[in-house]
C-alpha cells in the first residue's frame, strides 16, 4: 500500500487560550546550567509538569501515540508558547544568555514526558538543546550553521543505529524567509521505485555493509565507520542511517548504489514543512530523512535529540555524571 503524507506526518494545533496558559507558566522557570545535572532535572521535571497540565486531551493523546514504537512516523504541533520578546538569532551558534526558557521548557515538557533528550559531549558543546541558526563564517556549511541546501539526511548517522538519536525535535523560533524543513519518509524511497530487477539490487546494496558513513561537520570528530544505509530491525521494520551528500562508497557497487540512491530521491517531492514560531516538529531520526533548501533571512529553529532511553549510553560508555551528554566516539 501507497505511503499516504497524511499517515506519516499529522498535524495539530494548540488552542489560543491554552497557549496563553501554558505561555505564562514557562515564563516562570529559568533555564538552568545543564552542566549542573540536578538543576537541569529540576528544570526537565516542571516543564513536563506544565505540559502535562496544559497539553489538551486529544494533542497529549497524539503525543503517546508518536513515541509509541508503532506510532506514526512525524508530528507537528503548531501554534505552542514561543519566548514573546526573543532576542536576535545568535551568531556564535550559542543560547543567548538573555534569552527566556519558553521554548527550551515546551521542548522538554514535549519530550521528557515520554522519552529522555540526549546529546553527544563532541557536537555543540554537549548542549541539551541545540540553536540551528547561521553561524558567521560558516554559512556556506552543509550544516545547522549553514544557509546553503541541505539534501536529506539522517543526524549521526555514523554513530551505532543505537546510539543515533531516535528522534528529533525541531522548534521554531524565527523564520522570517518561510524556510521550509524537508522531510522524506524512508517508505517513500522504499516503494518509489518500480519493482525492476534493478531497484531490487539496490536495495539490496543498501542493505549491505558497503559505505563509509563519516561524522557530520557538526562534531568535532574525525571518526567515520562502515556500515549499511538501510538495515530491517529485529521487528522486520526497514531503517535508514544516511548523509546523502557525504556517505562514501568503499566499492563499485556501493558507488551505483550511493548514484542510484541519490537519483530515486531526486524524483521524490519530500514534505515541505515551514516551521513558523511555536511549530514543533517530531520524528524518527532513523524513518524519516530531513533537509532544507537554501535560504536567505532570519531563521532560527532549536533542536533537540531524544531516545527512549539513556540506560544503553551509560553502560556503554560508564559515564554518568554528566547524565544525558555522551562521547559520540565511544558509541561507534
Ligand atoms: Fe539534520
Amino acid at each position: 500500500m501507497q505511503t499516504t503524507l497524511e499517515a506519516t506526518l499529522l498535524r495539530l494545533r494548540l488552542p489560543p487560550e491554552t497557549k496563553g496558559i501554558w505561555l505564562s507558566e514557562a515564563m516562570e522557570l529559568g533555564f538552568p546550567n545543564p552542566s549542573d545535572f540536578g538543576a537541569w532535572r529540576a528544570f526537565v521535571e516542571a516543564s513536563v509538569a506544565v505540559a502535562m497540565r496544559r497539553l489538551p486531551g486529544p494533542v497529549a493523546e497524539t503525543l503517546d501515540r508518536f513515541f509509541d514504537p508503532e506510532g506514526p512516523d512525524a508530528l507537528l504541533i503548531e501554534n505552542l508558547p514561543v519566548d514573546p520578546n526573543l532576542p536576535a538569532p545568535p551568531q556564535d551558534g550559542c543560547r543567548p544568555a538573555n534569552k527566556t526558557a519558553v521554548s527550551e521548557a515546551v521542548i522538554a515538557g514535549l519530550i521528557e514526558g515520554h522519552a529522555s533528550i540526549l546529546s553527544y559531549s563532541n557536537e555543540k558543546n554537549g548542549a541539551p538543546i541545540h540553536e540551528i541558526t547561521p553561524v558567521q563564517g560558516l554559512e556556506h556549511t552543509t550544516a545547522s550553521t549553514g544557509r546553503v541546501p541541505f539534501a536529506c539526511h539522517t543526524d549521526a548517522a555514523f554513530l551505532a543505529p543505537r546510539f543515533c538519536p531516535r528522534g528529533l525535535l525541531l522548534f521554531g523560533l524565527l523564520n522570517q524567509p518561510n524556510a521550509p524543513t524537508a522531510i522524506l519518509p524512508l517508505d517513500y524511497i522504499l516503494e518509489a521505485a518500480p519493482h525492476s530487477a534493478a531497484s531490487q539490487s539496490l536495495v539490496r546494496s543498501l542493505q549491505k555493509p558497503i559505505f563509509r558513513h563519516p561524522s557530520p561537520s557538526s562534531f568535532e570528530t574525525s571518526a567515520s565507520v562502515i556500515r549499511p544505509i538501510v538495515w530491517r530491525d529485529s521487528e522486520g521494520v526497514a531503517r535508514i542511517a544516511v548523509q546523502t551528500h557525504a556517505v562514501q562508497p568503499v566499492n563499485e557497487e556501493a558507488e551505483n548504489a550511493i548514484t542510484q540512491l541519490r537519483a530515486l530521491i531526486d524524483t521524490l517531492t519530500p514534505e515541505r514543512v515551514v516551521l513558523h514560531p511555536g511549530d514543533a516538529l517530531l520524528f524518527k531520526n532513523d524513518r524519516v530523512l530531513h533537509g532544507r533548501d537554501a535560504f536567505a533571512g532570519a531563521r532560527w529553529l532549536q533542536r533537540a535529540y531524544f531516545t527512549d532511553s539513556l540506560v544503553p549510553f551509560r553502560e556503554k560508555t560508564g559515564n554518568a555524571a554528566r547524565g544525558f551528554v555522551f562521547d559520540a566516539e565511544r558509541l561507534l
